[in-house]
């Protein structure tokens, strides 16, 4: 164990033994390369990482927050202990709070350390103020289904040809479909897939408060509305290599059937339209908070 580590737990009082035993057994493992990952803030975000992960070989967690959490992973009370501890380093706050957590980092050591940023809005060069040029950084972009390693994830980096950099890349894999993409993009692919899940829902919930004509219990609607969404989901993935959307909807439209019906008045109000309305406006939000730090 590097001796800056023994002293940080010796010294630090407040741990129980438990913590204790388990950060010894968190640090002694050195024959094997363990990824260590750090979070800052244990919120929905750094949780759903913390779940698509656990099972994974060769990963150790531990988390900085204002308060304690339930949850069975070292928590370190200062920053700096999360900084000695971990490898990749998460920035699990909001963009509200980032300056305050990088004012805090840049007082750290954070040589070989991985910076990980998935908060809206906030661009690496935006990082780089605090941290400097050299601090490797990643910005990704991921959504809450990395908890069933399902997020669609952009990447992109400081530092592009980086091996530490690669790795990251090739854990996101691990959470879901990862792809890089240039940093311009994050606006709107913030919108379609950091949001996208609440939009769904959103529309799923239309279909739900219609449903309320049936007098059904709630959950029994939900589970109803989910057997459906499961169902169209498993269309989409058994055919979607040999057809396009358009496609898939004309093979459930019968001439002049009910589907045909709803279909020609969602074009004739343009409800397309309307809905990229919404995912507009969540770009705009996405470029307004890059541009005004909130
Ligand atoms: N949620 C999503 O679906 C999603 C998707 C893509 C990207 N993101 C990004 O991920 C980031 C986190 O989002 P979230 O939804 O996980 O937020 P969240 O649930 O509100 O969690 C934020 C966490 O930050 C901690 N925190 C706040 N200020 C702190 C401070 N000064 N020191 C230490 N910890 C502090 C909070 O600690 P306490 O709990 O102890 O108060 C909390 O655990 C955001 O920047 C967001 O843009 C989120």
């Amino acid at each position: 164990m590097h001796s800056r580590e023994r002293s940080l737990l010796l010294n630090s009082n407040n741990r129980n033994s438990l913590e204790t035993e388990r950060f010894l057994e968190i640090l002694e493992v050195k024959s094997k390369k363990i990824m260590k990952h750090g979070f800052i803030g244990f919120g929905n975000l750094t949780r759903a990482v913390y779940h698509g992960l656990k099972e994974e070989k060769g990963m150790t967690f531990a988390y900085f927050a204002r308060n304690r959490k339930e949850v069975d992973i070292l928590f370190c009370e200062q920053i700096n202990d999360l900084v000695s501890f971990a490898d990749v380093i998460w920035l699990g706050i909001k963009p509200q709070d980032l300056n305050g957590i990088l004012e805090q980092l840049k007082e750290c050591n954070l040589d070989g350390k991985t910076i990980v940023s998935p908060v809206a809005g906030k661009s690496i060069a935006y990082i780089e103020q605090y941290l400097g040029k050299n601090q490797l950084i990643v910005r990704i972009m991921p959504n809450l289904a990395m908890a069933y390693r399902k997020s669609v994830t952009a990447f992109t980096t400081n530092r592009p040809g980086n091996k530490k950099a690669r790795e990251f890349f090739a854990l996101l894999g691990k959470l879901g479909k990862a792809v890089e993409l240039e940093e311009s993009g994050f606006n709107l692919f913030t919108s379609v897939f950091g949001s996208g899940p609440a939009f769904i829902l959103a529309f799923i919930q239309i279909f739900k408060d219609k449903m309320q004509e049936f007098n059904l219990p709630g959950p029994l609607i939900d589970e109803l509305l989910l057997e459906l969404t499961q169902g169209t989901t498993l269309y989409f993935a058994q055919n979607q290599k040999n057809y396009s959307i358009e496609e898939l909807i004309r093979n459930i439209t019968s001439k002049g059937g009910t589907t045909q019906a709803g279909l020609e008045y969602f074009r004739d109000h343009q409800i397309g339209k309307h809905f990229e309305g919404v995912l507009d406006a969540a770009r705009n939000r996405s470029e307004e908070m890059s541009r005004n730090g909130r």
